[in-house]
């Protein structure tokens, strides 16, 4: 019987089976430039330690309980995100709640194309030795005529230039789901994951060794309350979710080719400790070399790329080796991610609206790259902004670009609400026995956690999210 259902799966979603190691899968997803580009660049714009502990306490109190439920909706529903809650919830509106995660993953995908290929990019940097002798003034210079695309004359004449990188990484992401991820992808992480650890884990010692360091150390780890804003609480809420994949249906659709036999409470934690200590040892790598480098730490979505190629320099000759190593592995990090994203969106056109796999993830892939491609250009030649409810000084709305908009539209809005559902869907509208059958694995592991779980996903995940929403539209003060 339990291998029918696995079968049943892996036929209508052949290119990603059953056999492919979920853990790996699901680590994969959540382990990419969410951790390594984007937690380091927000920690620094919202001031630091302080902010790392909000985002430990989301992580542990939201991030947790709702994968446990993703994973447990999609292993029971057996399909996709918006079929596992129709199949579990029929004739119910809970289905919309899917939905939603596939206009979230369109949002996120396309920018997550465009960083990825700045990571392409980067490979070929160190791999002609392009930062040696540069000053980190240089270094930052380039990545920001890079990523806009300005032209030597001042023009933003190379507008084409990062979208050709972006565009080559979207071919990858669709071939992987097109072919190869049965017995490719999940072979490879195994090897690659732990290595790019290695070398963040090097990095970590080189930055932290270098002078003037111990001022990144101190931003890391030294609260300063003062530093932080409304807004840092919803960001902090947003990352936790965009960091560990959750909120629009990768751990729901990953959930459903998760075999019967594993047991879903250990893998979540799993999952979350692992992606957890990548983002911290990430920032342990970075912030150091931030100070020691006189980058300005609240410098946005450059930090990484402005700041690491210093660090390589500091290695001396084998610091290219290095230079190399990692954004090969930060590119696979961030594909593992990416094919995550697209499968949603594919699994639901496949099984949902009986598309041919192959259309979907053409079809998909191509709507998804030119939004990327506006994502690309609104950081150089286009210049429009559009309004998020974020309130400042300035009033209820800050205007942000496209990349910036689609970004924090995603992460902080869509991402929270769907993780809201899901928890508010295990918490109270599944049955109690349920939730305990597919949590034991029908009776054959003990769920010694269960109280637990089920005080996090009734009610601290979901009145924490509203919460933070209120607060963040200063209904309420903390
Ligand atoms: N978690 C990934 C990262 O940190 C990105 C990602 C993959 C994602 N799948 C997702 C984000 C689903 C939100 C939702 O890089």
């Amino acid at each position: 019987m339990e291998k029918k259902v696995n079968e049943v799966a892996s036929v209508a979603r052949d290119g990603f089976t059953s056999k492919f190691g979920i853990i790996a899968a699901a680590a994969g997803s959540a382990i990419g430039l969410g951790n390594i580009w984007k937690f380091p660049y927000i920690v620094g714009q919202n001031g630091g330690a302080a902010f790392i502990i909000i985002y430990l306490v989301c992580i542990a109190l939201i991030g947790a309980p709702v994968m446990l439920s993703e994973f447990l909706v999609g292993r029971r529903g057996q399909k996709n995100a918006v079929g596992s809650y129709k199949k579990l919830a029929p004739n119910t509106p809970w289905f919309i709640n899917g939905w939603m995660g596939i206009v979230a993953a369109f949002m996120i995908l396309s920018f997550y194309g465009v960083v990825a290929g700045w990571t392409v990019f980067y490979v070929v940097k160190m791999l002609t030795n392009s930062f040696a002798a540069l000053s980190p003034e240089e270094i930052g210079g380039m990545f920001g005529s890079f990523i806009t695309g300005t032209a030597s004359d001042g023009s933003f004449g190379q507008w084409w230039h990062p979208i050709m990188y972006q565009i080559l990484f979207m071919i990858v992401t669709a071939g992987v789901i097109l072919g190869g991820v049965k017995n490719g992808i999940e072979k490879y992480s195994k090897i690659l994951m732990p290595l790019l650890l290695l070398i963040i884990i090097i990095l970590d010692i080189k930055a932290m060794t270098l002078p003037g360091a111990m001022a990144g150390v101190e931003f890391l780890f030294k609260p300063n309350w003062a530093a932080l804003e409304v807004s840092s609480v919803l960001d902090a809420l947003g990352h936790a979710f965009f960091s560990l994949s959750l909120g629009m249906g990768t751990m729901i659709t990953y959930g459903s080719y998760i075999s019967k036999k594993e047991n879903l409470g250990v893998t979540s934690i799993q999952v979350t400790i692992a992606d957890t200590l990548i983002a911290l040892l990430a920032g342990l790598a970075i912030f150091p070399a931030v100070f020691a480098f006189g980058v300005a730490p609240a410098e946005g979505p450059g930090l990484v790329f402005a700041t690491l190629p210093n660090v390589f320099n500091a290695m001396g000759g084998i610091g290219q080796i290095f230079g190399v190593m990692f954004f090969v592995l930060l590119s696979v990090a961030a594909l593992t991610s990416s094919i995550s994203i697209l499968e949603v969106v594919v699994a639901y056109l496949v099984e949902e609206m009986n598309l041919e796999r192959k259309k979907a993830t053409i079809y998909s892939a191509i709507i998804i790259t030119i939004s990327g491609i506006l994502c690309s250009l609104s950081l150089g030649p286009w210049t429009t902004t559009f309004p998020v409810l974020e309130i400042s000084e300035t009033g209820m709305f800050t205007q942000y670009g496209y990349f910036d908009f689609i970004d924090k539209i995603s992460a902080n809005f869509l991402l929270p609400i769907g993780g809201l559902a899901i928890s508010t869907f295990v918490g109270w509208k599944m049955r109690k026995e349920d939730v305990m059958d597919e949590l034991s694995n029908s009776g054959l592991l003990k769920v010694s956690y269960y109280v637990v779980f089920e005080i996090l996903a009734k009610y601290v995940a979901p009145i924490g999210i509203l919460i933070v929403f209120l607060y963040n539209l200063g209904i309420i003060k903390l």
